[in-house]
């Protein structure tokens, strides 16, 4: 999704625009721009694709004295992703960048455009630029020319303008999409999350919805609609995560690589020898709550829905979960003694901001869990825990995934121990596979090399179904869209027991099953679902530790007497299985096609 660096100061511009964009590129984007004004030299490059593009088009550009400079990723919202599209948009004097969207753009297109002003694209950004321009040239005075800019905007956008009405001055404004602002002595930097600016700027500070203001001389002047406002910066760390691969060919290798370890970070402190910990929550947390409500997106959805078997399950607290998109217009029906908890990878999510803000005014408490820290919807909630995977920069989510899920299980446990819902017995047993976890999730060669060998007979057929029971199903659901995310091919994650209500249908050979079948759960029952598919001749992958006679092809997993271990260990298989098609399919992994990492658009 779209991505912000901005920067004021006496160095080289353009690589530090570069370089911040380059740290947005994960989020996914279609092009790539960046505007630059040193004294009365006004420089403005764009380049569709990817930023080598913009890049090789500013080779023999320098940007060394002092001066201002804004830099933008685009993920097409309106309009196609051309150079005329891309960011920065230039009115006459003046260049702006925008995160989000402006709802009421077409009403102040026609505005502006009755009063003669020509349009270049197709976007709703290019409005603030002209808008700005036309307070501009009346008042001859930049500042109050932005504000009343602002004013006119209803949505939700992050934005900076610069303009050579004012060349030594950057202007801001946030609503509803991130912007922060880093320091560095008496540089000042801006970016829509905080990797562009780490290793570059010592204190940051993160804007508030509804504040704006401007930069000049290295001082930061910060408005709301109150009228002028301090603030408080606090520190940036320095532990710059390295973009680095370490040696895999993609970052979602990397990724999955890394959850066995990452686990462990999500454990520290939280799982102790008899008990679950969570420093984030007070004691009184759970008081009054009598059921839980889980809103979230894509993956983290899946990890949601997985966890309402086990809140029912373990802690015996009625849960319910919902998409996102889906619980902000279905007028729900919120009742106070229910806990309100999201799940984000990234908490800039805008569906899942949105049904928080809902809750909230609906009185409810929110939870968040969520692995970026002072993101949006952790800033929103009440409280909040982090998953502690690391920054995912993999489009397909597999970290984080793992990491929301062992959080949600220590949660349940936690909820269980707060409610008194779960026996001194069953709390052990449930941690003792907790301290497993780790270990179900390495990633052997042989396993790996098995995928890799198997993945050639997966690269064609008229679709994929995931199937699976009861936690296993939600896996599925999850290891069906990780293979269509990178692999483009049709996958649907289906209940086992579901099939034979229509989908069965499509079986033929040229169906393939991919059949998790885990021993500690109905393996009985799931096992006579897939004999159902392979009597109508489907192709079959088991992923079992039970030998399958009927499998076309088999990954055999560990005896475990825990569902958790098993899930954990199916869920690496199918997330190297979805990998190595992609692979062998020539597709870019680590950024697919039209999808973004952190989808800041409703
Ligand atoms: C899938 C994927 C997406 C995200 C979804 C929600 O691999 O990454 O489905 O899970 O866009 O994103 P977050 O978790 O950042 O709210």
């Amino acid at each position: 999704m779209c991505g912000i660096v901005g920067y004021i100061g006496p160095k080289e511009k353009k690589e530090i625009l570069l370089e911040g964009l380059q740290e947005l590129e994960y989020r996914g984007y279609d092009s790539a721009g960046i505007a630059i004004i040193e004294g009365d030299k006004l420089n403005n490059y764009k380049a569709i694709g990817k930023l080598e593009n913009l890049r090789e088009k500013t080779k023999a550009y320098k940007s060394e004295g002092f001066g201002i400079s804004i830099g933008h990723t685009r993920w097409a919202t309106h309009g196609k992703p051309t150079e005329l599209n891309a960011h920065p948009h230039l009115g006459a004097y003046s260049y702006v960048v925008h995160n989000g969207i402006i709802e009421n753009y077409q009403e102040l297109k026609v505005e502006l455009q009755a009063e003669g002003v020509s349009f270049l694209s197709q976007t709703d950004t290019e409005t603030i630029v002209h808008l700005f321009e036309k307070y501009y040239n009346k008042s001859n005075d930049a500042f109050p020319a932005f504000e009343e800019t602002i004013r006119r905007l209803e949505g939700a956008y992050a934005t900076l303008l610069i303009t050579e009405a004012a060349p030594d001055t950057i202007f801001f404004a946030k609503n509803g999409s991130p912007m922060l602002i880093g320091f560095d002595k008496d540089e000042v930097y801006f970016a829509s999350s905080d990797t562009p600016i780490i290793g570059k700027a010592t204190e940051v500070y993160y804007l508030e919805d509804g504040e704006y203001g401007y930069v000049k001389e290295g001082t930061v002047h910060l408005f709301d609609s109150n009228g002028s406002k301090s603030f408080t910066k606090q520190a940036l760390t320095a532990d710059k995560v390295s973009a680095q691969k370490d040696g895999y060919r993609f970052f979602m290798e990397k990724e999955i690589y890394e959850q066995s370890h990452v686990m462990g970070d999500t454990m520290i402190g939280r799982v102790l020898d008899n008990s679950i910990n969570f420093e984030e929550l007070d004691e009184n947390f759970f008081e009054g709550i009598n059921a839980i409500k889980i809103c979230a997106c894509g993956t983290s959805y899946h990890s949601a829905l997985t966890s309402a078997y086990l809140f029912e399950r373990i802690s015996k607290v009625r849960c319910d979960i919902e998409i996102a998109s889906e619980f902000r217009y279905k007028e729900p029906l919120l009742t106070k003694d229910t806990l309100f908890i999201t799940i984000s990878q990234s908490g800039e999510t805008a569906d899942t901001l949105e049904a928080l803000k809902m809750a909230k005014r609906a009185g409810l408490k929110s939870l968040s869990i969520c692995n970026v820290d002072n993101s949006s919807i952790v800033r929103e909630s009440d409280a909040a825990i982090l998953t502690r995977a690391g920054i995912e920069k993999g489009v397909a989510s597999t970290k984080a995934f793992a990491t929301q899920m062992m959080v949600l299980w220590m949660l349940t446990l936690y909820v269980g121990q707060e409610k008194k819902s779960i026996s001194k017995e069953v709390l052990h047993k449930e941690i003792d596979a907790m301290l497993r976890t780790p270990k179900a999730l390495v990633v052997t060669d042989e396993l790996h090399a098995k995928l890799q060998r198997l993945s050639k007979r997966y690269l064609h057929g008229h679709g994929f179904f995931f199937i699976g029971r009861d936690i296993f199903f939600p896996l599925a659901l999850e290891g069906a869209l990780k293979l269509k995310e990178i692999s483009y091919l049709h996958a649907e994650g289906y209940p086992a027991g579901e099939m034979k209500h229509g989908p069965i249908a499509l079986a033929d050979s040229e169906l393939f099953t991919i059949a998790l079948m885990p021993k500690t759960m109905h393996y009985d029952k799931i096992k006579s679902n897939v004999e159902e598919l392979s009597a109508r001749d489907a192709t079959i992958l088991a992923i079992s530790p039970e030998p399958f006679d009927l499998a076309d092809d088999f990954i055999q997993t560990t005896y475990d007497s825990h569902p958790m271990l098993e899930f954990f260990e199916m869920m690496v298989v199918t997330q190297l299985l979805a990998l190595e098609i992609s692979v062998r399919l020539g597709n870019d992994v680590d950024m697919p096609r039209n999808l973004a990492k952190s989808v800041t658009v409703e």
